[in-house]
């Protein structure tokens, strides 16, 4: 018996065009296509550029999540559209709207300039820095332990293809940001046993850097190879902070904030500032602490400690004994 072809739908593609030499504003352009279900995007988008409009440009090249080309922006999601099929998408969204990743400038309707990404991943230093005072011994493989061996192993799976920085929110609010996949990446070195920059690295990168990501786990969303990103960045949050402390606002705040609760089981918000600025940038805070009081002067008053606070004692004790173990 011969194999029926799958059925198709008719499906609407809303697609983002702008060529910025010729044009002073972006646009959407519709399309209409026969389409199964699990086409994917990618092939969807090659249709139109064969059967509709040879001018649409893209890039792409493996067609199979290898290569990381052809990431892109599908009905508000930063991902792969070769990976993504039709068939879930019309089906919650009534058609496909496209648009090129955010957070880069765009070259052409699809296609962006990525230098931006890759000049924040190169600051970095992503290359193992051996430490010629203490070579790794010959025959010894590892010294990692078996919970970072496993999160290594997830880091090499990234393809650079940069939907993770598209959906980084902190990537756009501030270029000091070195963006999810390079700190994924940096986390690579900072456990590799033969590398001997750590300290270095996790020194430079605190002040303006590890500390802005949001935990949003947008990125981890994100990505299509599963390298969870924002994990990574939480990990190397708790190796600075082991390796050195509260050395800037970043880090103490987060030191800060799990002591101020534990007083009182309440944030004494006051108390935060104090113990995330130095003396000068507090001083410099006095005007807007200020205006908090006049509107608002119990901020600025410490909080009683909250009945059943022994409970929250029992959990910070818990946690104490669980980072100890
Ligand atoms: S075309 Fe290579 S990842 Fe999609």
């Amino acid at each position: 018996m011969a194999a029926t072809a799958p059925a198709t739908q008719r499906a609407e593609l809303d697609v983002y065009r702008f060529d910025p030499e010729k044009e002073s504003a972006p646009r959407y352009q519709s399309y209409q296509l026969d389409l199964a279900p699990h086409t994917p995007v990618l092939t969807a988008l090659l249709r139109i550029r064969t059967e509709l409009d040879p001018t649409l440009t893209l890039r792409y090249s493996c067609r199979s999540a290898i290569c990381g080309s052809c990431a892109m922006v599908i009905n508000s999601k930063s991902r792969l559209a070769c990976q993504t099929p039709v068939g879930p998408e019309l089906a919650r969204h009534g058609k496909i709207v496209i648009d090129p990743m955010r957070n880069q400038p765009v070259l052409r309707d699809l296609v962006v300039e990525m230098s931006p990404f890759w000049g924040r991943y190169r600051k970095l230093e992503p290359h193992l820095i051996p430490d010629p005072e203490h070579p790794m011994p010959e025959g010894v493989a590892t010294s990692m332990t078996p919970v970072q061996l496993e999160r290594f192993k997830e880091t090499p799976r990234c393809i650079a293809c940069g939907a993770c920085y598209s959906a980084c929110p902190m990537v756009e609010a501030d270029p000091a940001f070195p963006g999810p996949m390079a700190l994924a990446k940096l986390y690579r070195f900072v456990v590799d046993p033969r590398d001997g920059a750590t300290k270095r690295r996790l020194t430079s990168v605190q002040p303006g850097g590890l500390w802005l990501c949001l935990r949003c786990h947008l990125c981890t969303e994100a990505c299509p190879k599963d390298v969870r990103p924002s994990e990574r960045i939480m990990d190397l949050k708790e190796m600075a902070l082991a390796a050195q402390g509260g050395t800037e606002n970043g880090s103490r705040h987060a030191l800060g904030f799990k002591e101020n609760i534990r007083e009182r089981g309440v944030l004494n918000e006051f108390k935060l500032v104090r113990q995330t600025y130095g003396l000068g940038e507090m001083l410099a805070q006095v005007p807007y602490g200020l205006k908090v009081y006049r509107k608002k002067p119990e901020t600025l008053r410490s909080p009683k400690p909250i009945e059943g606070r022994d409970e929250v004692e029992k959990i910070y004790e818990a946690l104490d004994d669980t980072e100890g173990a």
